[in-house]
């Protein structure tokens, strides 16, 4: 017997929210019922260009969206009706308002980063925890910084290796299509607060991680930069290190030797690999830069923080409604619709 799909609503058709639409559009195991926001420019006018089902959040906002000519199917409540599970991915503060409701439709619920742990009690990236995700009625799939923490201090201690981490985060000022009106320019900003609120963070999903970050802003638009020293908990050497990133999910080498330099270089491989968007779901990790000495690991690697929390969003549709009860075997299916790799520079 085929089992039915599961139908998916997206909230907040925004940076995460676009790329979560087309996510779920790609999955044979899924169906998007339909995007949810308030704006009626050219956001929503590509969801209608594509042929997303398409509704107004607040019923206030529908309006000035059928006056510009977007075709709207009804209110978020409407939306809500026919789904099992929504992707939440308005602003931050925003999104934790709309809890109260999607409990009162029944419907299942993905929050993202901006939110906290508590409104959700459980944080999630799925090679650490899918399982205790399973059958849950809500999750919080965590930041772009901290999916990638979880990732790579993971792989570390799962292969028995990782004692303590400590990593310098060099964050993008905004997101690109923000930057006439927010961002920092000609300055590199700390961050008031260490450790930066990444570490702790990561702790909710790997609570057993010692872990500090500091973090500090920079004058670019896409994508971070980390920059780690790990005390592992015996001598090891570089191969070890590398075996154990190279056996985690979603982290991909790249290599300086090949001309991949900087944060701009992937930038612009992604695109020439016509990734959707550009989009580099995985963590990109310099495979050349790693370097063991004794107990100690030293490594940078970049996050795409426009796409990186995708796929783990995928998965945690999955998990949520039970879809898949074996966390690798989801992510492997979304990996592959996505067309994920392991070595950027892999012939
Ligand atoms: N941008 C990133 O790099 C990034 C990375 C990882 C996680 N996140 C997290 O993802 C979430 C969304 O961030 P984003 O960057 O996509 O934001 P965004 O501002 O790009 O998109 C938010 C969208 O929600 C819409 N919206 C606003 N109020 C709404 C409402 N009441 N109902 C429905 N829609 C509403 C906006 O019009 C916009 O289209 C946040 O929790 C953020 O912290 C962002």
């Amino acid at each position: 017997m085929t089992q039915r799909k599961v139908r998916v609503a997206v909230n907040g058709y925004g940076v995460i929210g676009k790329r979560i639409a087309d996510a779920v559009a790609l999955q044979d195991d899924m169906e998007l019922a339909g995007i949810a926001d308030i704006v009626s420019d050219w956001r929503v006018k590509v969801a209608a260009i594509k042929g997303y089902a398409i509704f107004a959040s607040a019923s206030s906002a529908s309006h000035e969206m059928q006056s510009a000519g977007i075709p709207v199917a009804g209110v978020l409540d409407d939306l809500l009706s026919r789904v099992d599970v929504v992707a939440d991915a308005t602003p931050k503060k925003v999104a934790s308002l709309n809890l109260e409701k999607y409990r009162a439709f029944k419907v299942k619920s993905i929050f993202q980063g901006g939110e906290k742990h508590s409104l959700t009690g459980h944080s999630f990236v799925a090679q650490a925890n899918y399982a205790s995700a399973i059958g849950r009625e809500t999750t919080r799939v965590v930041s772009c910084n901290t999916t990638s923490i979880v990732r790579t201090l993971g792989a570390l201690q799962s292969a028995g290796l990782l004692k303590k981490a400590r990593g310098v985060l060099i964050r993008r000022a905004t997101d690109p299509w923000e930057s006439d009106h927010s961002g920092v320019m000609n300055t590199v900003v700390p961050e008031h607060s260490i450790p930066s609120h990444q570490g702790p963070d990561a702790q909710t999903v790997l609570p057993e991680l010692d872990v500090m970050t500091v973090a500090v802003v920079a004058a670019h638009t896409n994508c971070h930069l980390h920059s780690w020293c790990v005390e592992l908990t015996r001598p090891a050497s570089r191969e070890e290190v590398l075996q154990a990133f190279g056996r985690a999910p979603r982290i991909a080498f790249l290599r300086m030797s090949e001309g991949i330099v900087g944060l701009n270089s992937t930038l612009e491989m992604m695109s020439d690999l016509e990734r959707s968007r550009g989009d580099m779901w995985e963590v990109g990790l310099w495979e050349d830069g790693v370097t063991v000495k004794g107990n100690e690991a030293f490594y940078n690697y970049q996050v795409y923080n426009q796409a990186i929390v995708v796929p783990e969003t995928i998965d945690a549709i999955r998990a949520l409604t039970g879809l898949e009860t074996d966390g690798a075997a989801s992510i492997q299916k979304t990996d592959r619709s996505l067309g994920l790799v392991r070595d950027f520079t892999a012939a």
